[in-house]
């Protein structure tokens, strides 16, 4: 295969230097203002400014070159947490919300994350995949190009392996990165209703060994809140998961300050996530531990919540990751760029800081950074054009997707979500 170069480009990336880019590090970006990529079989061999990257090129050899036209070329986003492998929407739910019931309410009720479960166990293996993958076009579509999918709205073993191997489906269909983590204590089901603690022991008899025997899930999470696992049942379903081999996070603090992120500091978790209620003292516990915060702030903005402190996170030399958490009840959306234009104008992230936090510190986050982040010698050539200057482009130019083209290792990708369908483009 010939080799590409992607010239006369804009390129901004985060560095990799084998670790999450924390503090004052978060905020800086390699830059180079006219810029080139050279990609072999689908990986960055080389990038920098352009006379550089031409100068490593024979003048015989054929390359397949691209004029990138004076774009902005920054890595695909890494979307670290999602759960977009689900049945039904819940609209009627989103109008509950809107007239003042609240989330955990709705859930309390039987409905929520429950109501999902229903839909979910009711629907066939190759609808829920024919769902899950136009949900991960559309995504695409908005430059991502690796993302996580949790199961948990099976909650029982049966279905939580069933979605499993859905994501799994998903994830061989190739044209993005998926990583896959388990969350079968996602909601306490109806039979568990008095006994969250007796659920949470057969996830460990029963559940646990039966997903690390079917092989697809890499991490485990737990919904750890106020009226679903407490820190004590959290604690044990992690220790048991860690002891086998899982990485492990926490859905943490979303609503309520229950003291998840300092159990994540206390596993040295992969990661916690929400934290929008995180004490301060346990933000700086995760710090020391080097725990990444992966926040959510499209979750936010829906349940209408005070964003999480990621100020104070990265003042406080926190890793911060940014995902969109897209799910049928907290925030349905597939979309990076409207997560980083919250993140950068309601939680006050720099343009850079964001753009660090939505492609190398999600990749650290879900164990990808090896392959994907950043723009790095020996990465897949994962990378977006955007219609813009600089990355400001995409808080700035609101509403709307500033991701003008979408490169899979170096592959142009064209998304047809109607049909749930990918072409590759090569170039
Ligand atoms: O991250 N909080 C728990 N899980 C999801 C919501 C899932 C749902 O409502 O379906 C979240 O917010
Ligand atoms: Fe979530």
């Amino acid at each position: 295969m010939s080799r590409q170069l992607f010239g006369n480009a804009r390129i901004y990336t985060p560095v990799d230097e084998g670790r999450p880019r924390a503090g004052k590090a978060q905020n800086e970006l390699a830059h180079w203002p006219q810029g080139a990529l050279l990609v072999e079989n689908g990986l960055i061999v080389a990038l920098g400014d352009e006379r550089e990257v031409l100068a490593m090129v024979s003048p015989a050899e054929k390359l397949a070159e691209v004029d990138c036209g004076g774009r902005c070329l920054v890595p695909g986003f890494v979307d670290p947490h999602t759960h977009m492998c689900f049945a039904e929407p819940r609209e009627a739910e989103f109008a509950l919300r809107l007239t003042g019931t609240p989330y955990l309410e709705i859930l309390r009720q039987g409905g929520g994350i429950l109501s999902s479960v229903r839909s979910l166990v009711a629907a066939g293996e190759d609808e829920l995949y024919e769902k899950t993958l136009r949900r991960v076009a559309t995504a695409l579509r908005f430059g991502t190009t690796t993302l996580e999918i949790k199961s948990g709205y099976g909650l029982d073993t049966a279905n939580e392996l069933k979605m499993l191997r859905v994501i799994d489906r998903v994830a061989k269909e190739g044209v993005a990165d998926v990583v896959a983590t388990f969350l079968g204590a996602h909601a306490v089901p109806p039979a568990y209703r008095d006994n969250p603690a007796g659920f949470i022991d057969m996830v460990i008899e029963e559940m646990l060994p039966a997903v690390r025997r079917q092989g697809v899930a890499r991490f485990c999470d737990v919904f750890c809140e106020e009226g679903v696992f407490s820190v004590a049942d959290s604690r044990r379903l992690l220790a048991a998961a860690g002891a086998m081999g899982f990485g492990v996070k926490l859905h943490a603090d979303e609503v309520h300050d229950l003291g998840g992120a300092g159990l994540a500091a206390e596993l040295a978790a992969v990661s916690a996530d929400h934290l929008l209620a995180a004490s301060e003292a346990n933000l700086g516990a995760m710090a020391a531990a080097g725990t990444i915060a992966i926040l959510l702030p499209a979750t936010a903005y829906s349940l209408r919540k005070p964003y999480a402190k990621a100020r104070t996170m990265i003042d406080r030399g926190l890793p911060v990751a940014l995902a969109t958490d897209c799910n049928p009840g907290s925030s349905f959306t597939e979309s990076m760029p409207f997560v980083i234009g919250l993140a950068v104008l309601n939680m006050r992230l720099t343009p850079a800081e964001a753009l660090t936090g939505a492609t190398l510190n999600a990749a650290y986050g879900i164990g990808m950074a090896d392959r994907v982040g950043s723009l790095d010698k020996g990465k897949q050539a994962d990378f977006l054009l955007l219609d813009g200057e600089t990355p400001a482009i995409l808080a700035y130019h609101a509403g709307v997707s500033s991701v003008a083209a979408v490169y899979k290792k170096g592959q142009k990708i064209k998304c047809i979500p109607s049909g749930g369908a990918f072409t590759r483009e090569i170039q």
